[in-house]
Order: C-alpha cells, then structure tokens, then sequence
C-alpha cells in the first residue's frame, strides 16, 4: 500500500473482526511507532532527540504471545514483560467505559517520561512531547492500516488509573491508548 492509499484508508475502528493478531505484525507495529532506523534516530521525529515516549502493550489475543503488559525496547527491538494480567476489560473501564477498547487483541498505551524533554526546554518541553506522541501514534495508525488491520486513538481515560494498571513508574504519564484489531469481515 502506497503511502497516499494509507492515508487516504485510515478510519477509526470501533469494532473488530474475529483472530488474533500475529508476531509478525505486532513487530511491525511496534517499530512504525518507535523503531530505531539509524543509531541515534527512530521512525518518530522527537525534539533535541531527547525520546520521551515509552510504549505499552496490554495484550489479550496474540499468537504465541502470552496474555499481560509488555513494555517496547526500541534499542533491541523486544518486548519485556511488565506483568502477566489481561488488563483490558479494566483499560476499558478507565476509558470511561468505551467497552469496545477491551474487545481489542492489543492495546496500544504511548506513555510519556516528560522530563526527559523539559529538562531542557523548560514547560514548553510538555507542548513537544504532546506533540511527539502524535506522531508516534500517526505512525501506528498507518502502519495498521497498510497491514489491513482497524485502530482508533483514544484519548479518554482516567490517568491515573491507567498508569495504575500499566505500572508506570513515577514520572510518566499516559497520553494516548490505541486499540488494535482486525477489520470486521464486510
Ligand atoms: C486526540 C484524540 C482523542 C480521541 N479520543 C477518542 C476516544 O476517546 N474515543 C474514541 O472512540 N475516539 C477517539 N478519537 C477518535 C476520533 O473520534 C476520530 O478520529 C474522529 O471521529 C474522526 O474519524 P476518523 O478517525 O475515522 O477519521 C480521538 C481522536 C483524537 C485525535
């Protein structure tokens, strides 16, 4: 898919087909989002390089992945394990009861360690980051699309709640979630 047809197909997606999702395209996803593609650089701009973003996994419907919270490790490209709980129906609920986010495979969480950014740039390192985690997530919602599969970014829900469930270390905060599934068969 040509990046013009990407962009012309993304729609939300609210509903989601039957199958899990794979490895495979998992990894892919992962790395439009915040793959390292040099040394020192990643598929999202970021501002002075500093790198805020952290990504979550919260997992329920991937083939030979177990169901938990998985944190991305762009510099080695894996996952790590953060916990071994299905926490969607409860991300649901933080979302403000948008039920459809826990019939999800995936949900994608875009976190962000805002100090990495305003240590240098003072309070307006918070705007930066906002707008780091638009393109980390616009990154995603392509690259979903090109792999024929539904996304939608939400941005309602409970911080704390989330970072709760997530075990967001002190310091970082939730800023997007982003379920990821298959397209309803037509
Ligand atoms: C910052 C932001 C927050 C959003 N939050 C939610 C949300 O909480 N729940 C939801 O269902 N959609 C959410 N959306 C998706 C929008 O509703 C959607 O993009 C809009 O209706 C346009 O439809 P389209 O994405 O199919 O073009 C959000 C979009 C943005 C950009």
């Amino acid at each position: 898919m040509s990046q013009e047809e990407a962009l012309a197909h993304r729609r939300s997606v609210r509903e989601f087909g039957p199958g899990s999702l794979t490895l495979p395209e998992l990894s892919r996803l992962m790395w439009a989002v915040q793959g390292i593609t040099v040394p020192g650089h990643r598929t999202a701009p970021s501002a002075g390089a500093t790198y805020p973003l952290e990504v979550y996994l919260a997992v329920g419907n991937v083939e030979n992945l177990s169901d938990g919270v998985y944190r991305y490790l762009p510099d080695r490209h894996r996952l790590e394990t953060v916990s071994a709980s299905d926490i969607r129906v409860r991300l649901a609920y933080a979302a403000i009861n948008q039920e459809w986010v826990s019939s999800a495979p995936v949900v994608v969480v875009i976190a962000a360690m805002s100090s990495r950014t305003t240590v240098g740039y003072g309070k307006r390192g918070e705007r930066y980051v906002h707008m780091e985690a638009g393109h980390a997530a616009q990154n995603l919602l392509l690259q979903a699309t090109s792999l024929g599969l539904g996304a939608t970014p939400v941005g309602a829900f409970k911080d704390a709640e989330v970072s709760r469930l997530l075990h967001l270390p002190a310091g970082e905060t939730p800023l997007y979630l982003i379920p990821v599934g298959r397209l309803p068969r037509p």
